[in-house]
């Protein structure tokens, strides 16, 4: 932890300040949900934290699946191709479906991964991201429910990585830029 912090800006987001946050958006999935058993799909990998957190929160029935995508040129402002490396394991046919993320950035990910379960008609399809670029949008896209909106920084931690790393802070911090564009 101590070699992870000192490639850190600051922190953004602190540990109490995340779970308070999930805990009431817990609350009101959890009104808003309740008789429907809702379909819990995390978006590996960077959700996985957010989303044992937000899960746990809740207090109906709840089911989980998970599913995975690859971007291509997110930062390079290239091709923008998504692709899906892990599909779901059950169908969602007349399900409700809450769709949760770590981030919305860009939103080709989510474009990409809403058309595609849409295909599959289920009853409802909602998404929920923890947080919020919108300066860095390129695609129109809306969460239904999210965390905070956060500036155009590159963050990591609470699941946020860069090449994989830095997931574990429990913290959402900033990066050096230093780190990520050397
Ligand atoms: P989008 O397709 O550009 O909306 O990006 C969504 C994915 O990009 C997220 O699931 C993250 O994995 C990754 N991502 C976007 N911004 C950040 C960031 O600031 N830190 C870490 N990962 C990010």
């Amino acid at each position: 932890m101590k070699g992870m912090r000192s490639d850190i800006v600051r922190i953004l987001l602190t540990r109490r300040e995340i779970a308070s946050k999930v805990a009431e958006l817990g609350k009101k999935l959890s009104r808003e949900y309740a008789g429907l058993e809702p379909l819990m799909v995390c978006v590996l990998k960077g959700s996985a934290i957010f989303f044992s957190d937000l899960c746990r929160q809740m207090d109906i029935p709840v089911q989980m699946d998970f599913i995975a995508a690859a971007s291509y040129g997110r930062h390079s402002g290239s091709s923008g191709e998504v692709r899906l490396i892990k599909d779901l394991d059950v169908s969602i046919e007349g399900r409700h479906v809450l769709v949760v993320e770590d981030i919305l950035d860009t939103g080709l990910t989510l474009h990409y991964l809403t058309e595609m379960l849409r295909s599959r008609k289920p009853a409802s399809l909602k998404v929920c991201v923890l947080l919020d670029k919108p300066g860095r949008r390129r695609v129109a896209f809306e969460p239904d429910y999210f965390g905070f909106v956060i500036p155009n920084e590159f963050v990591v931690g609470y699941g946020l990585d860069y090449a994989e790393m830095y997931r574990n802070l429990p913290d959402i911090c900033i990066l050096k830029e230093e780190i990520y564009k050397k």
